[in-house]
């Protein structure tokens, strides 16, 4: 995609512009970010999701047992009777993995890594239905699929910004409004992380959230060490060879702390390794179990691309790619695989192409190293046959 064309998903601007002025800085509002939006999923399909084992959904009823009750799904059937008839909203999460029209989405947010995609969460609410205020650690793209959604958004906040007593929700205590849009269908509201955001249902709405993932530095940190201690030998130690007598031996000097800010530096920047761990922990699957893979012997997958077997993408699976000197490194749903240089186009075509069949994989058949990648693909689950 690139990077100066004036796009309809950003009110006009070019994603570099966006990237420049709004991104991670502050809200922008996009009316008809999509033109004649077509509703991919209905909210009857919606809440059959939310009956689902391996979904993830919540209902919150505003003045249910308690003000703000929560409860988890999967739900039974007869939930959905037992509810008032206004000021409540199911949130299904990652509904793109169960959905391909709604993973279809995505394709318009291909100005940025998809690695730092999360999920779409959908929701419905009935009239007068939200989840109070309340700030998000994320950046989201909140997309108007059906009806109409009053948001409104206020101040920037942080873990220490007060919020009301609550067992589930993180709902503020205070909200400083600076603005209100009410949005329609095909209408788009971008918040960066930690802006405070209330959305009520005006009717009877569904909002589609392209949420964004960025680890915390805590995550980076407890993570990556605890990959990298992986390969360290118990022989790698604190060490003082330089050490000179003491004055107080009860004292820890400051030259003990440039030691170990040594050790860390040392260790820390291992490049190669830096970015294995952060591959691998970006492709991550939200969901695991359903990134099963299956047996298949090289012979039977040439054979059956060539009788038209079609190749696609596991939904739950997350694929990218990256560089280390002359080589390559694949990432598929938190492996990685180090792969010669020559396989580049394969790489990309396996990460982003809707289908792999015989006439865009032909030629990387014929190559040893092309075939083992696609067999260990379909035997890890990242990559699938159409028809299982
Ligand atoms: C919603 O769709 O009701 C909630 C989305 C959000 O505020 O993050
Ligand atoms: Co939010």
């Amino acid at each position: 995609m690139k990077s100066d064309t004036p796009l309809q998903l950003l009110g006009g601007l070019t994603a570099q512009e966006f990237l420049r002025d709004y991104w991670q800085k502050k809200p922008l509002l996009i009316r008809q970010a999509f033109t004649d939006f077509d509703n991919p999923i209905s909210p009857d399909e919606l809440a059959g999701l939310s009956l689902e084992e391996e979904v993830e959904s919540r209902i919150v009823i505003e003045n249910g047992e308690r003000p703000w009750e929560m409860r988890r799904g999967p739900f039974a059937e007869d939930t959905y009777s037992s509810l008032p008839e206004t000021e409540w909203t199911l949130l299904v999460q990652a509904v793109d993995q169960f959905v391909p029209e709604v993973a279809a989405l995505l394709e318009s947010f291909r100005f940025l890594p998809s690695w730092r995609i999360d999920d779409v969460m959908i929701s419905y609410a009935t009239p007068g239905g939200g989840v109070g205020p309340h700030f998000d650690n994320y950046d989201v793209f909140l997309l108007q699929g059906h009806g109409k959604r009053n948001w409104k958004v206020g101040q920037m906040c942080n873990s220490d910004s007060p919020l009301i007593e609550h067992s589930d929700l993180r709902i503020l205590a205070d909200f400083e409004q600076a603005e209100e849009w009410v949005l329609e269908p095909g209408d788009m509201l971008y918040l960066p992380p930690r802006i405070a955001h209330c959305g009520v249902a005006v009717d009877e709405c569904m909002t589609y959230s392209v949420g964004f993932r960025a680890p915390s530095a805590a995550e980076v940190l407890t993570h990556f060490t605890d990959f990298l201690s992986q390969f360290l030998p118990d022989e790698d130690r604190y060490s003082d060879a330089d050490a000179k007598p003491v004055s107080d031996p009860h004292q820890i000097q400051h030259d003990a702390l440039d030691r170990l800010k040594g050790l860390l530096a040392e260790h820390m920047s291992d490049e190669r390794l830096l970015l294995t761990w952060f591959g691998q922990f970006m492709t991550e699957p939200r969901y695991p179990e359903l990134v099963a893979g299956s047996e298949v012997e090289e012979e039977d997958l040439l054979g059956g691309l060539e009788d038209g077997a079609v190749l696609i993408r596991n939904p739950s699976a997350r694929l990218a790619w990256s560089e280390v000197d002359d080589d390559l490194l694949l990432f598929a749903s938190g492996q990685s695989r180090l792969l010669p240089g020559h396989l580049r186009d394969l790489l990309k075509l396996i990460c982003a192409a809707d289908a792999l069949h015989i006439d865009n994989l032909g030629p990387w058949l014929q190559d040893e190293n092309g075939r083992m990648l696609v067999c260990e693909l379909i035997k890890q689950g990242s990559l699938g046959f159409a028809d299982e």
